[in-house]
């Protein structure tokens, strides 16, 4: 099938330029064991986040959605010793895999989790934090919202993500609809409507099948 070429493409590519980690292959093992959704981004997507964390050397990310922590341990691995990713996680008990995750890949001094729903957590945030880089990774229907949130704490000229806007095609499909196809499609359509931000989906097939992401990028104002 498509889905298993994609996983053996993924695999080779990943051979050649992401060495193994341990704290990352044991951050999916302790998720998978306590029953957490496979929903991490796949590894060659968390190179790109860590990647992304070092091209414009950020010292502070912003994520909406830890689940088991692995995006927060590829942004975090890619911070100075100064860096510091808040991670919002509406699970207590998800939040609390992620935390082991984390100390065990000695990033405990990095990343702060932030335990309760986005939507009431994101509004007490005071914009000073400025952001450098959002990561929005949690359920869909409340994408226009976080993405509101993330443009209010992101400086000027800093980028947000957001995971999942393709979906198998089924966003762009007139015959789909669900709760989370409907928060992508509210999603694109603020964006369009919207001048401070500049945009681009990035459609991706790997390990995780064919899904994408938005890449947008916090316009100066004075711009
Ligand atoms: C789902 C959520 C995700 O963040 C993801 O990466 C894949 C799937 C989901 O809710 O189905
Ligand atoms: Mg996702």
């Amino acid at each position: 099938t498509d889905m298993q070429d994609w996983i053996r493409s993924d695999q080779y590519h990943n051979r050649f330029l992401i060495p193994h980690d341990d704290a990352l292959s044991s951050a999916l093992n302790l998720s998978e064991q306590n029953k957490l959704p496979a929903y991490a981004v796949s590894e060659a997507q968390g190179k790109f986040l860590n990647l992304l964390v070092k091209s414009i050397q950020a010292r502070r990310i912003l994520e909406i959605g830890t689940l088991g922590g692995y995006s927060t341990i590829w942004l975090a691995k890619a911070l100075p010793v100064d860096g510091e990713i808040l991670t919002c996680e509406i699970s207590d008990e998800f939040a609390k895999i992620a935390q082991k995750n984390i100390d065990n890949a000695g990033l405990t001094n990095k990343v702060k989790i932030l335990v309760g729903p986005a939507i009431t957590l994101l509004p007490n945030i005071h914009p000073d934090a400025s952001f450098d880089l959002a990561f929005i990774d949690a359920d869909k229907q409340s994408n226009v919202e976080y993405f509101i949130q993330a443009k209010r704490l992101v400086r000027n000229g800093g980028i947000i993500i957001v995971d999942n806007v393709v979906r198998n095609g089924r966003v762009a499909d007139p015959e789909q609809s669900d709760a989370s196809i409907e928060g992508v499609r509210r999603l694109l359509e603020y964006i369009q409507n919207d001048s401070t931000v500049e945009a681009t989906t990035l459609a991706t097939v790997g390990e995780k099948g064919y899904d994408g992401f938005l890449y947008a990028i916090n316009k100066p104002s004075n711009n």
